[in-house]
């Protein structure tokens, strides 16, 4: 029975504790949140007898194999830190940490400390991803030559997840000194992730443009500055030379989640919608190149990242949506910043 702890209580540990709830071979023992309502609530929802208010009580106890980490974003490295240290495996949300280099250090002790490592990329709990994945690596699109993403979101026009107004769980996420990175940070790590893994190409180069609107008086609501960016705008290149746009915001009206992805190759291209399906995509191979024709494609069944995570600890092999690959999705993210500010193209090194 491999024993797990919840550190961050809030609205993603619901979505966690759900989905190992459904498995076998796990019990959930112990919670962890600075908020002493938030951590009652969950782990009488829950029934989670250990309680904590601190990660280091909680690594001082010490009764238990692995952690989730489903704080705000700058919590991750300081809550996962001392838990990989402490020889238990972790899956920690998006992103990795709000910058590359602060998401290193977590690498560096993660891979020393032997341990299992995981970031919640949780589209990749879509089957359709994994199918594109291999279509690509076949070698059946030819040479990569064009791609067109986006994730797009809707919560700042529509109160389809709550008034974001008086919800602290929306307006962490629209401030900096909060430790979000906006849009780009929150939803950009997801689309970066999905598209660079389908393609199995890493990002070369880029430029980006980042925009914050001004959403109320002096753009403030009591201790929230709304500085963070709502909307980043790219355009890549990617290793094998193809080129393309990936966008996101939450100011796309009426979209309440929606992510969509095209790749174009010179022998075939594919189209995955997740606003359609997870299951299936659409893909123009063979002799439907010459009609110009696009037929639907069924994905085989893929485990979840809770069903990963657990087998990558009975197995001792990691998955690969690991620390390292979150802390690569993050360099772009770095590097999207570092153009916006600079108004210049960004090169990534290999
Ligand atoms: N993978 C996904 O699809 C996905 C979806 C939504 C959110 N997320 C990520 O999940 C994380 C949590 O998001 P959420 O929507 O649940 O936010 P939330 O605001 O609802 O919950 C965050 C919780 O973390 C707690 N917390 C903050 N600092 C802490 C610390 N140092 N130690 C312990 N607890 C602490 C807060 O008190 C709060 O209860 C974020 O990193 C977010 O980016 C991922």
């Amino acid at each position: 029975m491999i024993r797990i702890a919840i550190v961050g209580t809030g609205g993603m540990a619901h979505a966690h504790a759900n989905a190992f709830l459904n498995l076998k071979g796990c019990t959930l023992v112990a919670g962890v949140d600075i908020q002493e309502e938030n951590l009652n609530n969950y782990c009488d929802k829950f029934e989670i007898r250990n309680r904590f208010t601190d990660v280091k009580e909680l690594v001082k106890w010490g009764e238990f194999d692995a952690a989730v980490v489903a704080t705000i974003d700058s919590a991750h490295v300081p809550c996962a830190l001392p838990l990989v240290k402490a020889g238990k495996h972790v899956l920690c949300e998006k992103p990795i940490a709000p910058t590359a280099p602060e998401g290193k250090r977590l690498v560096t002790a993660a891979e020393k400390a032997g341990v299992i490592n995981m970031i919640n990329f949780s589209y990749r709990n879509n089957p359709v991803l994994h199918h594109a994945q291999q279509l690509v690596a076949s070698g059946k699109l030819g040479r990569l030559m064009h791609l067109e993403a986006h994730y797009l979101q809707t919560w700042l026009t529509s109160p389809v997840w709550g008034v974001w107004q008086e919800t602290p769980a929306w307006l962490w996420r629209l401030s900096t000194d909060h430790g979000s990175k906006g849009a780009l940070g929150d939803i950009g790590v997801h689309i970066v992730d999905l598209t660079t893994y389908v393609a199995n190409e890493r990002v070369k180069s880029l430029s980006c443009k980042l925009k914050t609107f001004n959403k109320a008086p002096g753009n403030k609501i009591g201790e929230y500055n709304l500085d963070a960016n709502d909307t980043a705008l790219m355009q890549v290149e990617l290793a094998g030379g193809g080129i393309g746009t990936i966008n996101t915001t939450r100011w796309a009206t009426g979209q309440t989640n929606s992510l969509k992805l095209a790749l174009y190759g010179e022998t075939g291209a594919l189209k995955i919608d997740l606003d359609t399906s997870g299951e299936e995509l659409e893909v123009c191979l063979g002799p439907d190149l010459k009609k110009a024709k696009f037929k639907t494609v069924k994905a085989r069944k893929t485990p979840n990242m809770q069903q990963r995570f657990l087998k990558s600890i009975k197995t001792g092999v990691n998955d690969p949506s690991d620390f390292r690959r979150g802390w690569e999705v993050q360099r772009v993210l770095d590097a999207c910043f570092k153009s916006d500010e600079s108004k210049k193209s960004v090169t990534l090194r290999a």
